[in-house]
């Protein structure tokens, strides 16, 4: 027997668990997470730092020339740093939450992370989550895994792990949630939806621990021969 390393692909909406659920798979099996939601984050909360909207792509672009952006492993999880600065905690705020749709369905900006996930994949061993990773960023993953939840569920989760001085009620936070879900799935560069080969794991009423076990059982099949 021997152990093969593969990719790991998991989509799905806002708040599904996909991250948590990424985290615990990429740790059990001693594998790289990779949270390609951080990197839209963070070039969408340097765009607002500097005033440039995303209908005015030109300037995004050129903007975007000059961004490093870096996922770095750390002991409380990823820390996400841009050109040198810790912007972990910034890249979660509301202002970033409810305009990071419109700069991802800028095509350049997409075809540039994309790029980048796709090279931080290469030797495989990795778990990478996003909207587009088993369509479009790695067609290729040896396990695609597609994850939903009720809107209801998803923006409970979400607003338990909100920071407490941001002001918004679960209605209002579940209101975003379907918005954003909007965006994402009707954008025309690599939209949010299930690849043909993804498994679905509906996680409405599954623990983290569930869900991470069904797809560790799918890597299972994958890594040994
Ligand atoms: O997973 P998240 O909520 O942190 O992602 C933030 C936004 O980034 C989400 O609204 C859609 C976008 N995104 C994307 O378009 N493609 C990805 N691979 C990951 C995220």
């Amino acid at each position: 027997e021997r152990e093969f390393r593969i990719n790991i692909a998991i989509d799905g909406p806002a708040g599904a668990g996909k991250s948590t659920v990424a985290r615990k798979v990429a740790a059990k099996l001693s594998y790289v997470y990779v949270d390609t939601g951080a990197m839209y984050r963070a070039v969408t909360w340097d765009m607002l730092k500097h005033g440039i909207e995303a209908e005015d792509e030109i300037s995004v672009l050129e903007r975007l020339e000059a961004l490093d952006i870096e996922l770095v492993p750390g002991d409380d999880g990823q820390r996400v740093w841009l050109s040198g600065q810790d912007v972990t905690d910034e890249i979660r705020s509301l202002a970033v939450n409810r305009t990071v749709s419109r700069y991802a369905q800028i095509e350049g900006l997409r075809a540039k992370l994309s790029a980048s996930q796709r090279q931080m994949a290469l030797r495989k061993g990795v778990v990478m989550d996003g909207r587009d990773i088993g369509t479009t960023v790695l067609p290729d993953a040896e396990v695609k895994i597609f994850m939903t939840a009720t809107v209801e569920e998803r923006a409970r989760r979400r607003y338990r792990e909100m920071p407490e001085s941001e002001a918004i009620t679960l209605e209002q936070l579940e209101q975003e949630i379907s918005q954003r879900d909007e965006l994402d799935r009707n954008r025309e560069v690599s939209p949010l939806v299930c690849a043909d080969d993804a498994m679905v794991l509906d996680t409405t009423s599954m623990t983290i621990d569930e869900v991470a076990e069904a797809i560790v059982h799918q890597a299972d099949r994958k890594i040994v021969r």
